[in-house]
């Protein structure tokens, strides 16, 4: 999902979303660029509206704000299609940590 230096390099890299949002509970290393998506889909509800949102602006997100500094994960080929979809499942599932 996101590389920390806590990381294995040798894994694959990720969104890094960590350097700019606080995704979990048990991370502790994290950026502020961007808003706490702890608890994402338990305070925005677990919709396919919000599905779509989440996916949506991960994929793009200029597509929501024009000049977003959040990377262009899907539009700029920086996460593959299977990564998004995970990525989209980490912020929605109730079973997430980041939903915990
Ligand atoms: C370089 C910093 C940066 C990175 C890396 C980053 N984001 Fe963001 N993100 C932002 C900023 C800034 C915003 C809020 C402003 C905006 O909408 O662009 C945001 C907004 C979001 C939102 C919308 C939040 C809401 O409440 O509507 C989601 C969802 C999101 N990011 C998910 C991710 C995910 C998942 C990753 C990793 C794959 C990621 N971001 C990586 C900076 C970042």
């Amino acid at each position: 999902m996101g590389k920390q230096f806590s990381d294995d390099p040798k894994a694959p890299a990720g969104g890094n979303c960590y350097a700019c949002h606080q995704l979990t509970k048990e991370e502790v290393s994290y950026g502020t660029i961007g808003p706490s998506l702890y608890n994402f889909a338990k305070l925005r509800g677990y919709g396919e509206q919000i599905q779509r949102y989440a996916y949506g602006k991960v994929y793009n997100s200029q597509a929501f704000s024009a000049c977003s500094s959040m990377p262009r994960f899907g539009h700029a080929g920086i996460l593959t299609e299977d990564q998004l979809r995970h990525v989209v499942a980490l912020l929605m599932s109730p079973e997430s940590p980041v939903n915990k």
